[in-house]
């Protein structure tokens, strides 16, 4: 039986992509499984001058009302729009009186959320206005939605950090890193504290290495004017990879609530080292996609609207230590790329080989668990077992699970799950303050050395896994890449 949620969500950036393209969407989901029911109500707002008529087709239009007619036309009722400047303090009253309208309508007890899908610029001006112009509610809760990029380096992150402090409580702000919201990543803490197996071998005894794998077969398609400020490293690696480490690499957390679990991450996270210019030199490749074989496969810079002389990184790998007792000399190797032979993100851990002889000089292998976020959910664990023959010989066998295709089909988006837990109060998927602080210093000392061009950049081919400066990295400690296209 699911418990109804009552609450009133206020959309900024109402008319955006993502809003259309899939919190709307989200949204609906929630209400057809009845988390939502009578008692919520949906406040929209942006510049363009449209009717709430017209903003209730356009959400119809999102959720493709057609193929739920009836229910989709009660869904829409919930949903009202107000035109608003979010620059602009006389724009908030009239969302002001709009969101206590519907909040009175629906009977949402006071509970407000404030979605920011609007530019990151417009975040902290959002936060302060909600404080000074009263839209936050006297009873019930309000929480803040935001987007990312969360900065674009630590001093950013902590400018913003600032402006929404001087309104907010940091268990107010529910930072969106979406690939938190995926399925297998949240399964991470299932496998590794749920099983004593794993848990008691979950360090540096047991483990040789962790391996976090984003790659990507696409290029930069039309979003150059974005990513060319940005590359692999603050698109993928600052936030998404830097996300999916702390789940590994965290401690194990006192119970399972959102303040311990990021209590746990945080013990992990402020023990991350930073590196010096020499450092990012050792532990960390940055790589440019060159000409690939697959028509239409140019090189980077001969994207359309990429400078011609860009060293923007599309690919990225980076050898990352924590100065815990628990993981004392165990590299976490990470790479992100765009342009690479296959897609996938995934999560290897290597386990070290046995030292027991099976005789004839035979000796065990490595064994890896690997966790398949995505295109495919997989869990593997690989062992050591008798390969068929008269003699006797060892080889590696594969323990695999994946979902079956109704469960497929039943996981929830990433944004139905992360409005889901907003909604319910628990921050446990969401990205905080502190981990967030720790990766831009950790990235920051990357890029720095990077604009000062004290780092190489390598050039790979298309279509590849990446440069070979990337496997290089990890052969220096005996080691190499799981996955290897
Ligand atoms: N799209 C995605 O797939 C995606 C994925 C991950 C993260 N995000 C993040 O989500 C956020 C929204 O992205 P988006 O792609 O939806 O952007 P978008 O399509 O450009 O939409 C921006 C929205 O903000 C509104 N807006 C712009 N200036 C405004 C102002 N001064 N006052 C009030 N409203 C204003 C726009 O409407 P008006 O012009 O009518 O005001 C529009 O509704 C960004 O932070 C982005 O980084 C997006």
């Amino acid at each position: 039986m699911v418990a109804e949620q009552q609450t009133l969500v206020t959309f900024f950036g109402a008319t955006g992509d993502l809003a259309k393209r899939l919190l709307y969407p989200s949204v609906f989901n929630l209400y057809k499984k009845g988390f939502l029911q009578e008692h919520f109500a949906i406040v929209g707002t942006a510049r363009q001058e449209i009717s709430t008529a017209e903003y209730r087709d356009m959400v119809y239009t999102a959720i493709e009302g057609d193929q739920d007619k009836e229910r989709a036309a009660a869904f829409i009722e919930h949903f009202s729009y107000c035109a608003s400047d979010v620059t602009e303090a006389a724009g908030y009253h009239a969302l002001r009186e709009a969101i206590e309208a519907a909040s009175a309508k629906f009977g949402v007890q006071g509970n407000r959320i404030f979605y920011m899908s609007v530019a990151p610029r417009f975040f902290g001006t959002i936060a302060q206005y909600l404080k000074s112009e009263g839209l936050l509610a006297d009873q019930g809760y309000n929480r803040i939605m935001i987007e990312k990029p969360f900065g674009t380096s630590y001093d950013t992150a902590a400018a913003l950090q600032n402006e929404l402090e001087n309104a907010f409580d940091e268990n107010q702000l529910y930072r969106i890193d979406h690939f938190l919201g995926k399925e297998m990543v949240l399964n991470i803490a299932p496998i590794r504290f749920g099983n004593p197996l794993l848990k008691a071998a979950w360090n540096k005894d047991y483990i040789k290495n962790v391996q976090v794998t984003l790659a990507e077969t696409l290029g930069v398609e039309e979003r150059a004017g974005y990513y060319d400020t940005a590359g692999a490293l603050l698109d993928m690696f600052q936030n998404h990879a830097m996300q999916i480490v702390g789940w590994l690499a965290m401690e194990e957390p006192s119970s399972f609530t959102d303040t311990a679990i990021r209590e746990a991450k945080n013990a992990a996270f402020n023990a991350l080292q930073v590196y010096t210019p020499e450092e990012v030199a050792r532990y960390f490749v940055r790589g440019q996609y060159g000409p690939g074989k697959e028509a239409g496969h140019v090189a980077y810079t001969e994207e359309p609207d990429v400078p011609a002389d860009s060293k923007t990184n599309t690919y990225i790998a980076g050898e990352l230590h924590f100065d815990t007792p628990r993981w004392a000399g165990v590299p976490f190797y990470v790479r992100s790329g765009k342009r690479l032979e296959k897609k996938t993100t995934r999560i290897d851990v290597v386990f070290k080989a046995g030292s027991f002889d099976f005789g004839n000089g035979q000796k065990s292998a490595e064994t890896v668990l690997t966790i398949e976020v995505s295109p495919e959910e997989k869990v593997t664990l690989s062992l050591n077992a008798k390969a068929v023959a008269d003699d006797f010989e060892t080889r590696t066998i594969d323990l695999g699970w994946t979902p079956s295709a109704s469960e497929k089909a039943a996981i929830p988006a990433p944004y139905e799950r992360m409005l889901h837990d907003a909604m319910d109060g628990d921050g446990s998927n969401f990205a905080d303050w502190n981990g967030v602080a720790t990766a831009w210093k950790v990235t920051d000392a990357v890029s720095q050395t990077y604009a000062a061009d004290q780092a190489p950049l390598e050039i790979y081919e298309s279509d590849t896994m990446g440069p070979k400066a990337a496997d290089d990295l990890l052969a220096k400690n005996g080691d190499t890449w799981v996955f290897r296209g």
